[in-house]
């Protein structure tokens, strides 16, 4: 069965942790920075309210508060959005993303990032179907998938374990392909994608002394080739 990331994420102990694993460990650092300019190159402006779901400790939140007149944060688990408020002063909301407290069409963007892989199938549709309920026309909304196959290529460990992402029991992993066909069918129509290459925080954890090399891998590859990727970064629009 699934694991509920709802309830891992209500867990102290948990947000205590997640936070220092950007800020403190060069690696996560250097994740958090590609994953922040992968954000501001998609950002359009203007000055309608944004809603940042989930917020999580409100990493992103400072700079998209200076970026965006209207900031809403949101996140199922209250201590991570405590954790938010600390950074930004901005109206928050402890909420599911399968159901949205905000009014239809009252809502001119979304920011996601590192939500759909903790979701599973039939949530990632309730979601979609909120964002869609709940973005004016010309909306935006930003957001974050994995490539499992990027990954298993990018690290010899997880080929030696055989541990491949799709493997993964509690993630849910929606490729590019399939991620067009699902907002194309919920009424979406995308953008432009962002693609990245960044090892995961998970393999930084395992192995710091790798970071250094890491880092090195991951300049080489974001410049080498861009469909060898480990993360996207998608800009969609309602139809
Ligand atoms: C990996 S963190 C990402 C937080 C932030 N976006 C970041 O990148 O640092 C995932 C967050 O999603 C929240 N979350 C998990 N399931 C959720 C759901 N169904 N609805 C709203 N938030 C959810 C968790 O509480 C957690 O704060």
């Amino acid at each position: 069965m699934k694991k509920d990331f709802k309830e891992f994420y209500r867990d102290p102990k948990y947000v205590e942790k997640y936070e220092p694993i950007f800020i403190e460990t060069p690696g996560g650092k250097y994740i958090h920075d590609v994953e922040s300019s992968a954000i501001a190159s998609l950002l359009p402006s203007g000055d309608s309210i944004v809603i940042e779901l989930p917020s999580g400790t409100g990493r992103f939140s400072r700079s998209l508060s200076k970026e965006v007149n209207n900031l809403i944060v949101m996140d199922s688990s209250f201590p991570m959005l405590k954790k938010t408020l600390q950074r930004v002063s901005a109206p928050a909301a402890n909420a599911l993303a399968t159901s949205l407290p905000l009014a239809d069409g009252s809502v001119g963007g979304f920011v996601t990032i590192r939500l759909f892989h903790l979701l599973s199938r039939d949530e990632i549709f309730l979601f979609l179907g909120e964002v869609r309920r709940t973005l004016n026309k010309g909306g935006f909304f930003i957001f974050d998938i994995n490539h499992d196959i990027g990954m298993c290529k990018a690290l010899k460990y997880y080929q030696r374990t055989k541990a491949t992402f799709t493997n993964w029991p509690n993630m849910t992993f929606v490729n590019p392909k399939e991620m067009k066909k699902i907002l194309n069918s919920m009424g979406f129509q995308v953008h432009r994608i962002e693609k990245r290459f960044v090892i995961q925080t998970g393999v930084l954890r395992l192995a710091k002394f790798l970071h250094k090399m890491i880092f090195q891998l991951d300049r080489f590859l974001q410049n080498k080739c861009s469909d060898f990727c480990t993360k996207s970064y998608w800009l969609v629009t309602l139809k």
